[in-house]
């Protein structure tokens, strides 16, 4: 990309300690760049989640802050800020885990989130184009959303951040436990809701081969560390991303997960497998 849009959010040397010993990040700097899809690449436990949760204000729930650095959005800095206060400038994570309310009905999910901003119209279109970016929505609007499947219950945490209308989606693990070809079919949606909505996207995912094909930029995480930056075609072409995350390109390689090479790791280590 020649010219690339201006820095919306700026993460400069940050330090993030859960209740108050357990160093998760130690030193991590990232520039998201209005418009870009950036992705967050890294083994477990390198601090891919504590990142976008300090960024949404999450940790504060889990007891933790950020201890040192800055995180600048759009100038203003929101470090250890209330998750409501981040919500409100247009910043909306989807997390790793519970991403949709089970008990509600795929309708009600999109309903629950809305911006309180947006009128009814607004709403009504956002909702609209939901349901043109993931058809498979409309059958299953009256349906619990805890009898969705994996795929379709992504589909819907993404629908239901979608009718919030963000500026800047922090997405925790598209592919968490789905097929190959449903992570790309997922994947290749985010890239037609950025066009229709300028959405600014920061994508923590497992598959770095998923990720570097929708991406703009990267980083690797290594230990609370940035050890890698790079354009997305930069990364794929790194040595070290490319045998320790895309393996060397082999198509069957290429789809396993960080999670399946640690776990093959931990296994190879007597069988033990990572937290
Ligand atoms: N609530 C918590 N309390 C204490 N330590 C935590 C907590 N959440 C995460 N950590 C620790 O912080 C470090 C980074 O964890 P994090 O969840 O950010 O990693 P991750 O890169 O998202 O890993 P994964 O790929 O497994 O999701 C790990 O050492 C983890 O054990
Ligand atoms: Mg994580």
């Amino acid at each position: 990309m020649s010219t690339r849009g201006a820095v919306v959010l700026a993460v400069e040397h940050l330090e993030v300690i859960y209740q108050r010993a357990i160093v998760a990040l130690r030193d991590v700097s990232l520039d998201i760049r209005d418009g870009e899809i950036t992705a967050l690449l890294g083994a477990n436990g390198a601090g891919k989640s504590t990142t976008l949760r300090a960024i949404s204000g999450f940790i504060g729930l889990d007891n933790a802050r950020v201890s040192r650095g800055r995180i600048h959005y759009l100038g203003q800095p929101i470090e250890n800020w209330r998750p409501d206060g981040v919500a409100r400038l247009g910043v909306r994570l989807i997390p790793e885990r519970d991403k949709v309310f089970p008990g509600l009905t795929v309708q009600e999910n999109l309903e629950a989130v809305a911006s309180p901003n947006l009128t009814k119209i607004q709403r009504s279109q956002l909702v609209e184009l939901v349901f043109e970016t993931f058809p498979r929505l409309v059958t299953h609007v009256r349906k619990s959303a805890g009898l969705l499947s994996g795929g379709e219950r992504q589909m819907l945490a993404i629908g239901a951040a979608v009718v919030s209308r963000p500026d800047l989606l922090l997405i925790d693990e598209l592919s968490l436990g789905l097929a190959p070809v449903i992570v790309e079919e997922i994947a290749n949606r985010l890239l037609s809701l950025r066009r229709e909505m300028r959405l600014t996207i920061l994508l923590v995912e497992q598959s770095a081969s998923v990720a570097l094909k929708i991406a703009d930029y990267g980083y690797v995480l290594e230990n609370g560390r940035v050890a890698i930056a790079g354009t997305a075609a930069d990364l794929r072409r790194n040595p070290s991303v490319q045998s320790a995350y895309l393996g060397h390109g082999a198509s069957n390689v290429e789809r396993r997960s960080y999670r399946d090479i640690a776990l093959a790791r931990g296994a190879l280590n007597g069988g033990r497998s990572p937290a």
